[in-house]
């Protein structure tokens, strides 16, 4: 089975859920705790042995390139005052053998229409899709690497999936795996997607979680592909027709996801590494337990 070298990262959104946060910033550079969100997203693929990322941008997120190319100003100052340690935090965010690209967007059209964007660098070969909203954590090997593993014995795109409560599902891509759906670090064949049904509709609560490893003929399809769910052209519905000509399986994460595309997510994502952090992890427990016991309460 031919390797997973490319990633695709959409980072062309508007970020309307967190505004104001992402009124001048793109919400993928919001820090958690001491590296933008997008930074995890980027470490996630390339441990998981990804050569290539591309961004698939647009104009106004210039930042997210910046934060992964050269600052030679930055980096001679650090080098001049002996900060090897905070040196090192800027340069060596990527091994020299991974390449970090980007291709526009030119008009929001959906996630579907992101992909298209990037087919030029994936015509032949496969390709993970990282969603860089969610960020993910696992104890041991990713799930993305555990998922590239499936890949690789099986031949089957596969699309990561966890469960969600039932009024969740419509906020979500939905797999219907029939009565064998996939355990924790396992893998079973879709029998149907559907994108964001309502609740009473749902075939099943396995929410699509934003990875995926996808083969390169889901792209001619996504060009045929028309605008379905809020008038935008949708992965979802390129991968259900992709389903009448290919398997695809569901990979059930084992691990924890948090959507920093929420507010509530953004916040547990920070305590989440706050909580593991060697410069942050007492203090912040520390603090958490005074204010469970109400001594930081404010008073008027
Ligand atoms: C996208 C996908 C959806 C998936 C979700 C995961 O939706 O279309 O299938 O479940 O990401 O975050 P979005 O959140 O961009 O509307």
């Amino acid at each position: 089975m031919q390797a997973v070298r490319k990633a695709l990262i959409p980072v062309a959104g508007l970020g309307t859920r967190v505004l104001p946060a992402s009124k001048a910033i793109p919400k993928e550079m919001l820090p958690v705790v001491d590296k933008p969100a997008i930074q995890y997203v980027v470490e996630e693929a390339v441990s998981a042995g990804i050569k290539q990322v591309v961004l698939i941008t647009r104009s106004g997120k210039e930042a997210i390139e910046n934060h992964f190319d050269a600052h030679f100003e930055l980096e001679s100052v650090l080098a001049q005052k002996g900060k090897t340690r905070t040196l090192e935090s800027v340069t060596d965010m990527v091994p020299e053998d991974v390449e970090i690209v980007s291709v526009r967007q030119d008009q929001p059209r959906g996630l579907g229409h992101a992909v298209l964007c990037a087919r030029h660098f994936c015509e032949d070969e496969p390709f993970a899709l990282l969603l860089p909203d969610v960020l993910l954590f696992a104890q041991g090997d990713s799930d993305l690497r555990r998922m590239m593993g499936h890949y690789l014995r099986s031949g089957a795109g596969q699309v990561m999936v966890e469960t969600v409560p039932a009024e969740r599902v419509q906020q979500y891509g939905i797999a219907d795996c029939g009565s064998a759906p996939p355990d924790a670090h396992a893998s079973a064949p879709i029998a149907a997607l559907v994108e964001k049904p309502p609740p009473a509709r749902a075939p099943s609560n396995l929410a699509v979680v934003g990875r995926y490893i996808l083969p390169p003929q889901v792209m001619p399809i996504l060009q045929r592909t028309q605008p379905g769910t809020d008038n935008e052209i949708q992965l979802t519905d390129a991968l259900a027709a992709l389903l009448s000509d290919q398997p695809l399986h569901a990979y059930r994460m084992g691990g924890c996801s948090f959507d920093c595309g929420s507010k509530l997510g953004y916040l547990l994502a920070n305590l989440y590494v706050g909580l593991r952090h060697s410069e942050t992890a007492a203090g912040l427990k520390a603090a958490l337990t005074s204010m469970q016991n109400s001594s930081l309460q404010c008073t008027d």
